[in-house]
């Protein structure tokens, strides 16, 4: 994971180039192509190892050649290490999602291009999407090769986090300064807050599967190629398909996720809402 965070800070720093893009993109797409063969396989699986060693070959030498072009994962991995006394890959790996998701807004296109070097299926979805997708797909490889997923379970806790932050903003300032996104101290305490809070007992998962709706933007990338008379005569097939014989509203929709967020759900989790006139009966 130390290795995969090499090409991703490296790949999202300011101060990348070419070179460092090239080396990054091939180390990330090896690494996440072989990185969990490497691990669960061992070495009945020489091709995977061989693959994470180039891999990781290649992260050190993109953030070498983009001017040691790191950022705010390596930045916290310090205190997440000391702290935890956990390896330097385990603790990178607690917070680059965390990092990612802070950097993400201010290199869009870079991330979208992470989340596809990682296999994610990408068809379809608009370009912030895509992007968050890579943030999912360094999570999904955090669990499947065993990190640990919680700072808190690795013993950091909320109440210390000013005294983290005060202790490596300045000590490795460069790398705070190479983050791709410009980052304040307090940044990188909401940051850790972040990732403390991430998971606790108490945050409930709901999902909502939309069908197709009026007033939203919901499938507007496709509302902009199709042919308007072939829109239309979709929306025609779908009124007359779902069985409450209409597309849905805006507000409907925004009422089950109202519902979702209030207290009124407080006893439901781990939920799919299908909110679709009944199409998928
Ligand atoms: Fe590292």
């Amino acid at each position: 994971m130390d290795a995969l965070s090499h090409c991703i800070e490296s790949f999202t720093t300011w101060k990348a180039n070419v070179i460092s893009d090239t080396l990054a993109v091939k180390g990330t797409e090896l690494i996440g192509g072989s990185l969990r063969t490497a691990y669960g396989q061992g070495s009945k699986n020489i091709e995977s190892r061989y693959n994470m060693c180039v891999g990781s070959m290649l992260g050190i030498n993109a953030f070498l050649v983009a001017g040691r072009g790191l950022g705010l994962a390596h930045v916290m991995s310090y205190p997440i290490r000391e702290v935890g006394h956990v390896t330097h890959g385990e603790a990178v790996s607690l917070a680059l999602p965390h990092v990612m998701e802070y950097n993400l807004p201010v290199n869009l296109a870079k991330f979208a291009g992470i989340a596809e070097l990682m296999g994610e299926e990408l068809q379809g979805l608009g370009l912030r999407e895509r992007a968050h997708l890579a943030v999912e797909a360094v999570k999904k490889l955090s669990v499947d090769v065993g990190m640990p997923q919680k700072l808190r379970d690795v013993g950091l806790k909320k109440e210390d986090i000013t005294s983290y932050v005060d202790n490596v903003f300045d000590l490795h300032f460069p790398l705070v300064e190479a983050n791709g996104r410009n980052a304040s101290s307090q940044d990188v305490t909401k940051i850790f807050e972040a990732a403390i809070e991430y998971g606790e007992n108490g945050i409930r998962v709901n999902c909502i599967a939309p069908g197709f709706h009026t007033g939203t933007n919901i499938g507007k990338e496709w509302h902009a190629i199709w042919p308007k008379e072939e829109l239309a005569a979709y929306d025609e097939i779908i009124a007359k398909t779902a069985p409450l014989g209409r597309k849905g509203e805006a507000n409907e929709l925004a009422g089950l996720a109202i519902y979702l967020a209030s207290d009124a759900s407080g006893y439901v989790t781990g939920q799919v809402f299908i909110h679709d006139g009944g199409l998928t009966i």
